[in-house]
């Protein structure tokens, strides 16, 4: 569904991602595992031509995407979810979510409020209040939401878990489980948090200096412990 090959990204003149290959299907969870600065947030903004430059090929559901606009990524069925959330703080959560049915325009019929409700509950307790009244954590839930109302084929998400309660954490993942078994929509999920990414994804990509320096099943991964050692703060 997304193939990557050969991802070269600058910022001005510095080479940060300096060829990576990978792929996501849809009904897959697939793991962008870095330490900070690995290049994990360069990776999902050049699939999304956001900020860096970008060569190399995207490919999207067969078609090269490399150049396209966020909005008509957005509109093809690729969502992301940013590091940094953009819940609108006037609004209320039911209208930040809201805005997300726009992303689908033409290809599909965006879920309903209900429907993303059952998705999350943890938004039953807050759904009420305004954008600029949610916790941290509530917000990249609302976030995560938001994006998923457009019903993408494959969604990027940048370290969703950073700064969260762990309470909110499972219920996350629960729902994020959810998203990929029963709606089989693809998940890119950069990282830091093994435990949690390993309940959501089937394959690994560690990445260090932007290059992969590893890919393979959790099993693969768990035969070299070594490796987590050296290139994630564990
Ligand atoms: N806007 C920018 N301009 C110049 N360099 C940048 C910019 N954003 C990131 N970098 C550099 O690119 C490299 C990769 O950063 P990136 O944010 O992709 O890492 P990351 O894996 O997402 O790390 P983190 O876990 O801290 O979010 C780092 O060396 C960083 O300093
Ligand atoms: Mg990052």
């Amino acid at each position: 569904m997304l193939h990557i090959h050969n991802l070269e990204a600058f910022y001005g003149s510095s080479y940060i991602i300096q060829n990576i290959s990978l792929k996501v299907e849809e009904r897959q969870g697939v793991a962008l595992l870095g330490r900070n600065g690995a290049g994990k947030s360069t990776t999902l903004k050049s699939i999304m031509n956001i900020e860096p430059k970008v060569k190399g090929d995207i490919h999207f559901n067969g078609n090269p995407i490399r150049g396209k606009k966020p909005y008509q990524l957005a509109r093809m069925g690729l969502g992301y979810v940013p590091e940094d959330r953009r819940i609108f703080a006037d609004l209320s959560v039911v209208d930040n979510l809201q805005i997300g049915q726009y992303g689908s325009k033409n290809r599909v019929t965006p879920y309903g409020i209900d429907e993303i409700m059952e998705l999350f509950p943890l938004m039953e307790k807050f759904k009420k209040r305004k954008g600029g009244q949610l916790s941290g954590g509530e917000q990249q839930v609302v976030s995560i939401a938001r994006t998923i109302m457009a019903k993408p084929k494959v969604v990027l998400m940048d370290e969703p878990t950073e700064g969260l309660a762990p309470i909110i954490v499972q219920s996350l993942a629960e729902s994020i489980n959810k998203i990929i078994k029963e709606l089989g929509i693809g998940v890119l999920l950069a990282e830091q948090n093994i435990q949690f990414s390993r309940k959501l994804t089937q394959y690994v990509y560690l990445i260090d200096q932007g290059r992969v320096i590893f890919e393979g099943t959790w099993d693969d991964f768990d035969q070299q412990p070594e490796m987590r050692e050296k290139y994630l703060a564990v």
